[in-house]
């Protein structure tokens, strides 16, 4: 490598272009001008989700736990989906007091999880996006048409030996190796037999979710039961047409406004399977931070850098008619709030697909980590460098591996430069 390429290389990653408006100026913003209109139960509409499902369909509001009354709640538009709860004084895992609560195993477990979740950069890693994505393609597979057959959130994209093999599930299988050998560690070694496989990858997709900068801290179950029957595959595709999506996800019972919910946790990703000559491209400026600018950049309201790969399925749902509108508001002021709850309530709904005892379930959100509120990249003028080039180069290339395991790209590009410097 030449000098002068080396010195352009050096000088493209210092003399930082601010085409993009920080994305933390439009936090602030949001936040002054923070709704005051989205306190719980206010605001159903027809785009919101509300069907009853499992056993609370046909409970009676007296035979329901206290628990069971809350997700009836939450599944109708009222209580809240987000929770500080804490946990005081953990037991030790293997004391007497530990056996006594149902939480103490996952609070050991979701800990476990975090470390593996949350990268040096305070950026969550690829392990976090996997999980999330984890956790909705095991409840996917679940349909009003097809409830009949069971399927949902019921541990069988691990369990089963062929679901995780599926073209559709490609760059979770790694996630999948990892559940398996939390689900060896806890439920076979340490003899907690009432750890599901089901329950493990929904709390490790919300273990990831507030993980992740600026991640609402999700109400979390436990008590699901596993199944290793072959689900019936009802996942969605990026070149499906809106109109297809939008009628796949009323089959789950998740209402427009509940899929544009949903998706949002695109903002986190990285793709590498829908273009791999683009592998590691993110679908927005912030990969690996639960914020709004995905929902603005796909709509094309907010200045979008080269880099940036957009889904089809993403561009074609924030302008459908039914899903335009709410897409509009969770870009907007204030839309920060108003997709974490939103995002929290349709996540908690996707959890239950499928569970058919949703009234013995055990609430565990205390054993998730903190919500982080507030977040500021270290490295956010080298990774504006980065998404405005589209180069694919080795530098590059271990740009986007750096940001993939959620560490801070400065020290990457120190690292790479040296190695060129040696190698001259
Ligand atoms: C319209 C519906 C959806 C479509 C078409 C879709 C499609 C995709 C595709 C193609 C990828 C990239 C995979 C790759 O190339 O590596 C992806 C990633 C991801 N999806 Fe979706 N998705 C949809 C809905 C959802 C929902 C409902 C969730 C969760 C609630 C979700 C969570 C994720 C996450 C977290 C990633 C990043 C995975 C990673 O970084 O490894 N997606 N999705
Ligand atoms: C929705 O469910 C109906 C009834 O089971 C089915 O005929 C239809 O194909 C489903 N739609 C999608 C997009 O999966």
């Amino acid at each position: 490598m030449l000098v002068s390429q080396l010195l352009s290389t050096s000088v493209l990653l210092c003399t930082v272009s601010t085409v993009l408006a920080y994305p933390g100026m439009e936090m602030k913003l949001a936040k002054i001008l923070s709704r005051q209109d989205d306190a719980a139960g206010e605001g159903i509409d027809e785009g919101d989700s509300d069907e009853l499902l499992g056993d609370l369909i046909t409970l009676q509001d007296g035979q329901l736990t206290r628990v069971g009354l809350d997700i009836k709640q939450l599944l109708t538009g009222g209580s809240t989906p987000e929770s500080d709860d804490q946990y005081i004084n953990v037991p030790a895992l293997k004391s007497a007091q530990c056996k006594q609560d149902t939480c103490c195993v996952w609070k050991y477990i979701a800990d476990d999880m975090a470390k593996l979740f949350r990268g040096p950069s305070g950026r969550c890693t690829k392990w976090a996006r996997k999980a999330v994505r984890l956790g909705f393609h095991d409840a996917a597979g679940w349909s009003k048409g097809t409830a009949s057959q069971g399927g949902g959130a019921d541990g069988s994209l691990v369990l089963n030996p062929r679901e995780l093999t599926l073209a559709e599930n490609n760059g979770l299988q790694d996630i999948g190796q990892k559940m398996k050998e939390w689900y060896a560690k806890w439920h076979d070694k340490q003899g907690f037999q009432d750890i599901t496989m089901a329950d493990l990858i929904q709390m490790g997709a919300n273990v990831a979710t507030v993980v992740c900068p600026l991640g609402p801290r999700i109400k979390s179950y436990v008590g699901r039961k596993d199944s290793s029957v072959e689900n019936p595959l009802l996942l969605p595709h990026p070149s499906d047409p809106a109109d297809m999506l939008i009628e796949l996800f009323e089959n789950k019972t998740i209402r427009p406004h509940g899929l544009v919910a949903l998706v949002g946790s695109h903002t986190t990703s990285q793709q590498f399977f829908v273009d791999t000559k683009r592998a590691g491209d993110p679908q927005d400026s912030t990969p690996g931070v639960w914020d709004v600018l995905f929902y603005g950049q796909t709509q094309g309201t907010a200045p979008t850098p080269k880099r940036v790969f957009k889904f089809d399925s993403d561009v074609a749902l924030s302008k459908h008619e039914k899903t335009q509108q709410e897409w509009q508001e969770f870009a907007g002021p204030g839309g920060q709030k108003h997709w974490n709850e939103d995002y929290a309530r349709e996540y908690i709904r996707l959890s239950l697909l499928g569970v058919n005892n949703i009234n013995t379930l055990t609430e565990c959100t205390k054993v998730l980590p903190p919500a982080i509120r507030t977040y500021k990249a270290p490295d956010q003028n080298n990774l504006n460098t980065w998404l405005n080039s589209n180069s694919q180069s080795a530098l590059a290339k271990s740009l986007s591996d750096a940001i993939n395991e959620g560490e801070s790209i400065l020290n990457t590009i120190i690292t790479s430069l040296l190695g060129r410097l040696k190698s001259l």
